[in-house]
């Protein structure tokens, strides 16, 4: 009886350890799977997440996302025009997808031109439609100011030396001045000499997405010698119902007829648009040289339309004032305001702000301070300034944002005294 209680305890004994070493292979077998199931969760996660970061960078870039700082072009083709222009072609070296862009704006080329101690910027509008091809700028030689001065420094090195092959270091597409394509309303686009560009992009466009908008474009020059992209305009003119192309010769050449390659003899002017046009009633698109400007919209204000209908881009910091920045210089306030006091830290120069100067690179080019300048419109950063003390305001704000204790000088204001290091 001892020896089978004895076995029998044995056996259970025995029992219970096979049981605890099954248990034991059983919850590591399940650990261990465990283990393997959340690895392979983990793997097919990550291939997941990398699945789909592709399939983000590939839509990204079918299609064109813009990109940040430089990004290479090279010219595929160079082609001169009248008026001393020149068109170049511009494809991304990287082969990828070009971001799309709105019509009117511009690229900022990083040019580096031989006896400059700096990269040289400039700003030139895209003169066509986005093509998934290339972009297009057109770019007019711009002679010396005054025989003492030295010719325009970029544009004359782009028609010089930037070949069919060149490399050329490009900021993405930006700017403000652009023409609204999903609206209908009509508009009237108003350019002079070079200021063509950006209302050819939006008159392009405009064509290729089939609008019916009612279209006017005065378009003004010195005569057929300086009508750049002329034969252009002249078909798509004669093809398009809707597009009302009225070109006007300040000196018309002795070959130039009236009524074939120019439709009015005189410059561009707003009793032009009296004459011509049913009411005051459009979106006013206007790019050309600085006085140009101004009279047209001192003209057009006069005429009734309401600021807000009237969009301007100027090529430079000697153009028109940004209206942005009027009411700072006009409202009662700012005119019994205290004077700014103005330091130029640097140059030494301590002056009274001038509450008529649009912005603080206007003046302290005014004062003899030559700061840098590319877009004139708080996009490129070529104008940034660090500030030693006090504040600036912005009209509009900045499309690139500047560091904290700098400031976009091109449209900036003071917002009390200040002390730039300038
Ligand atoms: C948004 C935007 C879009 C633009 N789009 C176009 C475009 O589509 N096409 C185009 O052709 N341009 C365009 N421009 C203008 C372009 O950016 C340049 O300003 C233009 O090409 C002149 O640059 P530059 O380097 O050739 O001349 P700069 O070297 O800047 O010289 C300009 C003028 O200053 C004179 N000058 C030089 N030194 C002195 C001195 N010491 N004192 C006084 N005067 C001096 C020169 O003789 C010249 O007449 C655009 C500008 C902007 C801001
Ligand atoms: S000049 Fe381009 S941001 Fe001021």
């Amino acid at each position: 009886m001892l020896n089978f209680l004895l076995l029998l305890g044995g056996a259970l004994l025995i029992a219970l350890v096979a049981g605890q070493l099954v248990a034991l292979v059983v919850g590591q077998t399940r650990a261990l799977r465990a283990q393997a199931f959340s690895a392979q969760v983990g793997r097919d996660l990550l291939l997941t997440s990398l699945a789909s970061a592709r399939r983000a960078q590939r839509k990204a870039d079918e299609a064109g996302a813009p990109w940040s700082g430089i990004r290479k072009f090279s010219v595929a083709k160079k082609v001169p025009d009248r008026g001393d222009a020149c068109s170049f072609y511009l494809t991304p070296h990287d082969k990828k997808p070009l971001p799309p862009f709105k019509p009117g704006q511009y690229l900022t080329f990083e040019l580096e031109i031989p006896g400059q101690k700096k990269k040289v910027i400039r700003c030139y509008s895209l003169s066509d439609r986005l093509n998934p091809d290339y972009y297009r700028v057109t770019i007019k030689r711009c002679p010396p100011s005054k025989p003492e001065h030295p010719a325009g420094l970029s544009s004359n090195f782009f028609h010089d030396h930037i070949q069919e092959g060149t490399i050329l270091d490009v900021k993405a597409p930006g700017g403000h001045f652009f023409l609204d394509t999903s609206k209908e309303g009509p508009v009237v686009l108003i350019s002079a000499g070079v200021g063509i560009t950006p209302c050819l992009s939006m008159m392009n466009e405009l064509i290729a997405l089939g609008s019916k908008r009612e279209i006017w474009w005065f378009f003004g020059c010195r005569n057929s010698a300086d009508h750049i992209m002329k034969d252009h305009v002249v078909e798509l003119a004669a093809k398009n119902e809707n597009i009302r192309v009225h070109v006007c010769y300040s000196a018309p050449g002795p070959d130039d007829k009236e009524g074939v390659d120019y439709q009015h003899k005189g410059r561009v002017t707003v009793d032009l648009f009296k004459e011509l046009l049913p009411s005051n009633n459009y979106d006013y698109f206007m790019c050309g040289p600085g006085p140009f400007m101004e009279s047209i919209t001192t003209a057009l204000t006069a005429w009734g339309v309401p600021d807000d209908r009237v969009h301007f881009e100027a090529f430079g910091p000697a153009s028109v004032k940004k209206k942005a920045a009027a009411p700072a210089a006009t409202t009662a306030d700012a005119a019994a305001a205290p004077a700014f006091k103005i330091t130029f830290g640097k140059s030494n120069k301590v002056v009274a702000w001038d509450r008529a100067a649009a912005n603080i690179l206007e003046f302290a080019t005014s004062q003899g301070v030559a700061l840098p300048s590319g877009c004139c419109a708080g996009q490129c950063g070529t104008c940034v300034t660090a500030i030693r003390s006090g504040n600036v305001t912005y009209a509009q704000e900045p499309g690139s944002k500047p560091e904290p204790g700098t400031c976009l000088a091109c449209v900036a204001l003071p917002a009390g005294d200040l002390v730039l290091d300038a």
